[in-house]
């Protein structure tokens, strides 16, 4: 009652995995990226649906999340797409984790802690073909890895690269990012894993599917509602809380912290259980909608920590306890995380992952 809840549909994100899957070839593996919880899903939940659905390949931002995944599932796929230290090397070989290999200095410290320990590190390369971030330059590729396999320790398993710009219409910047993988690629032995594709790139090119697609927003139902892509999926979680209090307040009642919103006639306000600590945006305040009693009432006045307030209208019958959306459906209406993406000027995946890890996830 006193706290918002998310509700996730697993049967749903089978469904979206299934859509995917069907839209690609078989020979092309499918890698779902869990980093940051799973988008804010639970990263455990999700990994295990999606395993039970077939998807033996996840990528993380973290050694952490590699080992929790391990602990779950001990035969996947598991690719650190950040950072990982030497010191680590010891738990990489142990759990069967690839790392990326990001640089020559990085590589040459990550081989030489395998040649300590008598083994050879299997790694995948990532190359910048021109994101900026991290990995190796594309027209460095050739050099590195002839210094690196000189120094030895490495075992080439995979190389990567991320597209930092996917237009559907317009495939010029992907494209030279795809070019120079591709000669990146010719560095390294032609059996290793390649994949550079995010879910933009797999919905409107197959011709950069590699050995494999690198998936996250589109598995959890963002993004791919276009008909001339590959594939479409549908969001699979909603936040809900409750209506904690109703109130009848006149015209001209200000409402909220510094009465940002003043009632245009007499109302009924319904205040709800959420609020900016539990990641609902603040930039949400006087513009966002909620669904209660399966319409959509106006947040009005500023969000603030715990609590928000939303317009129910004069004859609303809202009662304290009724079931809020704020994202998701009731009845024939729905709020997605993309709607209030736009409101605040950011992207779904923000909204998503800043739902707060503490409130409870509910698995349907
Ligand atoms: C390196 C890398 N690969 C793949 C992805 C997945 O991107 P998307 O969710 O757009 O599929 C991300 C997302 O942040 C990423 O950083």
């Amino acid at each position: 009652m006193n706290h918002s809840w998310v509700e996730i549909d697993l049967n749903r994100l089978r469904q979206n995995v299934r859509a995917l899957r069907t839209a690609i070839p078989e020979k092309t593996a499918v890698m779902l990226v869990v980093k940051a919880d799973a988008y804010g899903h639970g990263l455990i939940p999700i990994a295990k649906a999606a395993s039970a659905e077939g998807i033996n390949w996840f990528a993380v931002a973290f050694l952490d999340e590699a080992l929790k995944i391990r602990e779950a599932l001990p035969d996947v796929n598991i690719l650190v797409l950040g950072l990982v230290l030497p010191e680590h090397v010891n738990l990489l070989l142990e759990k069967r984790i690839f790392p990326v290999v990001t640089c020559l200095e990085h590589g040459l410290s990550m081989g030489a802690a395998a040649q300590a320990l008598g083994k050879k590190l299997p790694v995948h390369l990532k190359v910048d073909t021109g994101m900026g971030r991290l990995g190796v330059q594309w027209n460095e590729v050739s050099e590195t890895v002839k210094k690196l396999d000189e120094a030895g320790g490495l075992e080439w398993a995979g190389v990567c690269s991320h597209f930092a710009r996917v237009e559907p219409d317009a495939p010029d910047h992907a494209s030279v990012q795809a070019v120079r993988f591709q000669a990146a690629q010719n560095a390294l032995p032609s059996h290793v894993f390649r994949h550079i594709s995010s879910s933009r790139a797999a919905l409107y090119y197959p011709e950069w599917d590699f050995s494999g697609v690198r998936q996250g927003i589109v598995l959890y139902g963002y993004g791919a509602t276009d008909p001339k892509g590959r594939f479409q999926t549908s969001p699979i979680l909603q936040w809900k809380t409750r209506v904690v209090q109703v109130k009848k307040v006149p015209a001209d009642y200000a409402v909220g912290y510094y009465g940002t919103y003043r009632t245009e006639y007499p109302t009924q306000i319904a205040t709800l259980a959420v609020g900016y600590a539990d990641g609902y945006n603040r930039a949400l305040s006087n513009r966002g909608d909620v669904l209660i009693g399966g319409r959509r009432c106006a947040v009005v006045g500023r969000v603030s920590m715990n609590w928000i307030a939303a317009d129910a209208g004069p004859d609303s019958g809202v009662k304290v306890g009724d079931e809020a959306v704020l994202i998701g459906k009731q009845g024939e209406e729905a709020i997605w995380a993309d709607e209030l993406s736009k409101i605040c000027r950011t992207i779904p995946y923000e909204i998503l992952t800043s739902i707060h890890a503490a409130l409870e996830r509910r698995y349907i």
